[in-house]
């Protein structure tokens, strides 16, 4: 059986990620697809309480790499458990976050080497990488309101102006280097107008598939 197409969808907080989730799994399906979508860090009972102590906003904060770690032990957790099983079955999987977002945050936001990151990735993923990483840009302070109106702010949320800034930067250095693998989409457009964008960049992914 041919192995599922594997998406991440990444982006600042407040850009459309979780929003259009669902909207693009939908898409998905209406060309025949059988679709999972998931989250990180999450998306097992195991990894979901490793989500818990990363984002209380309620824990102390804590060192730099012990996140990091974390987050590669929910990812290892996820991957094995739920999501190479899946795409295994041919099951195309859509992940809110992956780790891209573990390169733009702990790498670029809180400072970690790169080189390091690159390590626990190849330790926990093997080559394994998304086939598509749809990024959704968008400018730090409209990202930031969006997510305030959004409710109560977890641990990484309250983060600065400054941070948000490297990490949108890291996002879009990650996605210059391979534009192919890396569609764009400007989240700034009203919600009608990034789906219009969002289905063409899901045309584009499902026709490549057949090929
Ligand atoms: N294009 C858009 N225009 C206006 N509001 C949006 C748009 N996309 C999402 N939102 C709203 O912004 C908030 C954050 O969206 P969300 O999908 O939770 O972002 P993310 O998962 O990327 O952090 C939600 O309340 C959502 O309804
Ligand atoms: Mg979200």
């Amino acid at each position: 059986m041919k192995r599922g197409v594997f998406i991440s969808l990444e982006g600042g907080e407040g850009a459309g990620k979780s929003t259009n989730a669902t909207w693009l799994a939908d898409y998905l399906r209406s060309q025949g697809k059988t679709v999972l979508v998931t989250r990180e860090p999450g998306g097992t009972e195991v990894a979901e309480a490793i989500r818990e102590v990363l984002l209380s906003p309620g824990l102390p904060g804590m060192n730099a790499d012990t996140e990091l770690l974390l987050m590669f032990a929910a990812r290892n957790e996820h991957l094995q458990s739920k999501i190479l099983p899946a795409l295994g079955q041919g099951t195309w999987v859509i992940c809110d976050r992956f780790t891209d977002a573990t390169y733009a945050y702990q790498g670029y936001g809180r400072g970690i080497s790169l080189a390091r990151i690159a390590e626990l990735e190849h330790w926990v993923q093997g080559n394994l990488r998304p086939d598509y990483v749809i990024l959704f840009d968008l400018d730090v302070a409209t990202g930031m309101a969006r997510a305030q109106a959004r409710g109560r702010a977890d641990r990484f949320e309250q983060e600065h102006v400054a941070f948000f800034e490297r990490i949108r930067v890291g996002y879009q250095e990650r996605a210059q280097q391979s534009p192919q693998r890396y569609p764009i989409i400007n989240a700034a457009q009203s919600l009608e107008q990034v789906r219009q964008q969002l289905q063409a960049v899901a045309e584009r992914i499902v026709a490549e598939a057949v090929t």
